[in-house]
């Protein structure tokens, strides 16, 4: 991908997230009312409720007490895949209900709306990837799971961010080497582990790009024994001073067992739900970016997984439109499983 050709779709990404802050921006709070309401329709209509870390705390309740699932995006895809509900309804961005359609073709797979994307998958279109696959054909390709079904299917490989490590140290191991797309600093930060021979594809997450070292430092001074917990999406000044770096499941692990009583979190502010749920005796601090009325788009709030609020989700349980179902063209899908199958038999779930 030229420069030209990343900041045409970068000029995308910011025109996407212009329209999910505008949404975010009208949202309300959800009364206990609306609370009692939606969750007697989610049993009533038999659906398993899938929960990403980032969205509103009310959802990922909700998952919790209806028999659902709160997890990172590896575990949402095994939880999908393995429970017997016919219908599923994924609250988090459109790569992972894809992702659950494509493992369980047969299931009705569902959002609150489609329109919860996210700026990798945005960042890494099928024609420029294909080209970019084309012209290293010696190479084996790893994509991280937040892509489209179109670039899966074109991929050897799925990885998320809890096993894209060893999945590249068992493959350079084999002597293999590898073209990674589309996180460049996930893509980085595993090669500097590794040291396997890789190319970059170039795009960004626009919420962890923004954690900066800049105000990091005065953090820490006021909290100096603060363990600071980083997602791999961040840059690579921010993960070479994490304590703990990881998928959002392995930060919460991580806030469990190392022995910090305060953690400054560098990740979307919604995983604090629950990593403050699993240590509740800690104290939790957000990593800073450019900071609110700053330069920072997005404030360590994903706009895409805040676009699932409960109006959106009750919509869903009560007209379920035809434009929030999951639909994976036949062909991809068969192709993009694939890799996914064996992104799942790496982790012992398939
Ligand atoms: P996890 O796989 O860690 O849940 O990450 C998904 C994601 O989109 C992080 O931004
Ligand atoms: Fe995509 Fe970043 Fe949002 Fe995760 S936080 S879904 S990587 S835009």
């Amino acid at each position: 991908m030229t420069a030209t050709d990343y900041i045409a779709t970068h000029s995308m990404v910011k025109d996407y997230l212009a329209k999910a802050l505008a949404d975010d921006a009208t949202r309300q709070q959800v009364s206990g009312e609306t609370y009692a309401r939606v969750k007697t329709q989610l049993q009533d209509s038999g659906a398993c409720l899938i929960a990403h870390y980032y969205v509103d705390a009310e959802l990922q309740r909700l998952a919790e007490e209806t028999g659902g699932f709160v997890g990172d995006s590896l575990e949402m895809a095994r939880f999908g895949a393995r429970h017997p509900a016919q219908t599923l309804i994924v609250a988090g961005v459109s790569f992972m209900a894809e992702t659950a359609k494509i493992l369980s073709p047969e299931k009705r797979v569902w959002m609150p709306t489609r329109e919860a994307t996210c700026s990798l998958d945005l960042g890494c279109p099928i024609e420029a990837f294909d080209a970019f696959c084309a012209a290293h054909p010696d190479r084996t390709v790893v994509v991280y799971a937040n892509t489209s079904a179109a670039v899966k299917a074109r991929a050897d490989w799925v990885v998320t961010s809890s096993i894209g490590l060893d999945v590249v140290e068992m493959l350079d191991r084999r002597g293999e080497r590898i073209l990674w797309a589309p996180d460049r600093y996930l893509g980085r930060y595993i090669q500097s582990k590794t040291g396997a021979d890789m190319v970059l594809w170039d795009s960004a997450c626009v919420v962890h790009e923004e954690f900066r070292l800049q105000d990091l430092d005065a953090l820490q001074k006021l909290h100096p024994g603060a363990g600071l917990l980083v997602h791999p999406e961040s840059p690579e000044e921010m993960v070479l001073r994490a304590d703990a770096v990881g998928s959002t499941s392995q930060l919460i692990a991580a806030a469990e067992t190392l022995p910090h009583m305060t953690f400054i979190v560098a990740t979307d502010k919604g995983i604090f739900y629950k990593m403050q749920q699993r240590v509740p005796h800690k104290r939790l601090i957000e990593a800073p970016t450019r900071g609110a009325g700053g330069s920072c788009q997005s404030c360590a709030h994903c706009p895409w997984m805040a676009m699932n609020g409960f109006a959106r989700l009750e919509h869903l349980l009560t007209q379920w439109p035809k434009d929030c179902e999951a639909q994976v063209d036949e062909t991809l899908l068969v192709q993009a499983r694939r890799p996914l199958d064996r992104m799942l038999a790496f982790t012992g779930a398939a």
